[in-house]
């Protein structure tokens, strides 16, 4: 591991998960690996403490036992989220497929797929490390038995992928209901029950049918919850922003302050910016810049097709502003009622 990588491995006791903390050290850019929603105010207290600024919160796959973190995570700060493509989550931001890549600081984070857990999982390679989510556990693996799991796929996720990388490579798992902490591709090679050394696909699919599992505790409730990228209720706010339509929004364009969160490039492309916009990017840099304004500012959110405004008016409301709105379809459907722009 090289030196300017800060690792932390953190645990949520009720569900067996671990979340992973990576960073660099002199970037100061983080990223969080499978959160779950009950720990976020733990994980961005941690975050802050290392004066860390995290950019993207990643999932190996769509949890059934707890409801991700991402969603709340997203919301209070303003980062990018992360899933695999092929489990088709529509509100996340990064859709990963094999050999995507994830840059922070100096440190890359490549993507492997290794389904059979659930049909879309993925692990992710950083250095010496890999996070294998359900698909390797410590002297198991996940199960195979819902979410579109297949006993065949994992096997071969595990044997022809996993079992590929460097021996010496380290494991971080999604959960261990044991105690263990890491392992080793070489360990799970040779002692894996599952495997043992060598079985036969037919003999790993056999001991897979034979698990007769229970249901999955929280299913029901995180399921769901996990398809809308971990959307629950905050419970903090009693404020709303509103949705305002192209047309609304140009009869009251004077009444508001308007903050178009798209980055610099894309306030300036060909969709160009509404008259009198202030461009503040959604993450960090809104976030100091809301910290500065008044709770009573009438602000008013622009970006391209509205998701981006969504967050950043659910990060307002959660600071304590009063008076928030969003611009619904953004500048694509700005751009469609062939309303004024600037370039
Ligand atoms: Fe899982």
């Amino acid at each position: 591991m090289k030196k300017d990588l800060i690792f932390q491995q953190l645990f949520d006791a009720e569900t067996f998960t671990y979340t992973y903390l990576l960073a660099d050290a002199v970037s100061k850019e983080a990223i969080l690996i499978d959160t779950v929603i009950e720990n976020v105010d733990r994980d961005l207290k941690l975050i802050d403490e290392l004066g860390l600024n995290l950019t993207i919160v990643l999932d190996t796959h769509i949890h059934a036992d707890h409801v991700t973190g991402s969603g709340k995570i997203r919301s209070l700060r303003g980062v990018k989220t992360a899933v695999p493509i092929k489990s088709n989550i529509a509100c996340a931001d990064l859709n990963l497929s094999e050999g995507d890549e994830i840059k922070f600081g100096a440190f890359t984070i490549q993507v492997l797929e290794t389904p059979g857990h659930t049909d879309a999982s993925i692990s992710f390679i950083c250095e010496d490390m890999v996070f294998t989510g359900d698909a390797l556990l410590i002297r198991g693996t996940g199960r195979t038995d819902f979410q579109s799991g297949s006993s065949s796929d994992l096997y071969d996720s595990i044997t022809k992928k996993l079992f590929s990388l460097p021996k010496q490579t380290v494991i971080y798992p999604g959960h261990d209901y044991k105690g263990f902490t890491t392992s080793t591709i070489e360990l799970e090679m040779k002692h894996n029950p599952r495997l043992d050394g060598g079985r036969s696909k037919a003999e790993f699919i056999k001991i897979m049918n034979d698990l007769k599992l229970a249901y999955p505790k929280k299913i029901d409730e995180a399921l769901p919850a996990n398809q809308a990228c971990g959307s629950v209720s905050l419970g903090k706010a009693d404020t709303e922003y509103k949705t305002v339509s192209a047309q609304e929004a140009k009869a009251q364009l004077r009444e508001v302050f308007i903050i178009d969160v798209r980055g610099p490039d894309e306030f300036h492309d060909e969709l160009g910016h509404i008259a009198g916009a202030h461009q503040v990017t959604l993450g960090p840099e809104l976030n100091s810049f809301l910290e500065g304004c008044d709770r009573q500012k009438n602000i008013f959110f622009v970006c391209r097709s509205g998701q981006r405004s969504a967050t950043a008016s659910n990060i307002a409301i959660q600071m304590g502003f009063q008076k928030v709105s969003h611009l619904g379809g953004g500048m694509i459907s700005w751009n469609q009622n062939k309303f004024a722009i600037e370039k």
